[in-house]
């Protein structure tokens, strides 16, 4: 990379700065005097910010492209709290620069091959061989989508790979917690695991950088229900008895146990219930981790929506 630029959370406010940034959104304006301008969201590994070029035209403007990687020289002003870029020159960046576009989205801390990898062996481990083929042939049909597919638009994992590491860290946890539990049937849990977002996959409509927008069957039906009507197809097509089925259909149905949240049915077995706290559990530590990271040591973050808006500290400790 011959470009060296600042990251995002470095930025302070006065300073005039060179930065190699991701193109996130643009829009076009008119200022209260009549003159056009334009809009702005970049992105980096570290963070998202708005700048604005003044003096724009709908050329200037239609030579922008989204996600893909700009120079950008500009002065970082405060408004309103948030830092804002105040755009003097802003260039495409060279094609052998945007080949390394991966580096500056928000990305899982694991390799997506890695994860696969160990992913496949946590299912191939799964003794009941129903269950196994199910859950074996369900990641391999998956598997490109699942390198790069975020687990959501907005919340939880909201970073390319971000599926693959919920479920990991999922199974990791699992296989902890049957450690305490010796009761639990691992089968069903390692399988509940692997699919019970799987069709996220369907539900959000990414590119390949991670960012992500929920699809029209995602929003009319979600990923519980669209996961219940996809482990039916591949079961049927598998010769998958009907009882596996129903007993995966419901982890996945019952996975987000409130009809608030979108599930029909609280759990009715130990490794339905199991599944929804490993779940929630992974979720939270997401948030929590992700509401501190760009604070300093005795810092609140801003209230966090999925901690019930609560305003998350960072100990010293
Ligand atoms: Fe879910
Ligand atoms: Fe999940």
């Amino acid at each position: 990379m011959k470009f060296e630029g600042i990251t995002i959370k470095d930025l302070t406010p006065g300073g005039v700065y060179n930065g190699i940034y991701i193109l996130r959104s643009k829009e076009l304006k008119k200022a209260s005097n009549n003159k056009e301008f334009i809009d702005l969201v970049f992105l980096d590994q570290t963070g998202s910010v708005q700048g604005k070029i003044w003096d724009a035209d709908k050329t200037k403007f239609e030579a922008l492209q989204v996600d893909l990687l700009y120079y950008v020289n500009f002065q970082a002003d405060e408004w309103k709290g948030n830092i804002q870029l105040n755009i003097n020159k802003i260039k495409l960046a060279e094609a052998s620069d945007q080949d390394e576009i991966y580096k500056f989205v928000p990305s899982s801390p694991i390799k997506p091959e890695v994860m696969y990898d160990s992913i496949f062996k946590y299912a191939e481990s799964i003794e009941n061989s129903e269950i196994k083929v199910l859950t074996t042939e369900m990641l391999q049909r998956n598997k490109e989508k699942l390198m790069y597919y975020p687990a959501a638009k907005s919340l939880h994992h909201a970073i390319r790979s971000g599926l693959l590491y919920h479920i990991l860290r999922m199974l990791q946890l699992a296989e902890k917690l049957m450690l305490v539990y010796e009761n639990v049937n691992k089968d069903l849990l390692f399988a509940g695991v692997i699919l019970h977002d799987l069709e996220k996959l369907n539900e959000l409509e990414a590119n390949n950088l991670g960012f992500a927008e929920y699809t029209k069957e995602g929003q009319l039906l979600g990923h519980l229900v669209m996961g219940v009507r996809n482990i039916d197809k591949l079961g049927r097509e598998l010769g998958i008895s009907e009882e596996v089925l129903l007993l995966i259909e419901h982890m996945i149905i019952s996975h987000h146990y409130e009809a608030e949240y979108g599930s029909p049915k609280k759990p009715m077995f130990l490794e339905a219930e199991l599944l929804h706290y490993i779940d929630l559990i992974d979720a939270r530590v997401y948030d929590y981790n992700n509401a501190v990271s760009n604070l300093n040591t005795g810092e609140f973050s801003e209230p966090i929506w999925s901690l019930d808006k609560r305003r998350v500290l960072k100990h010293g400790i």
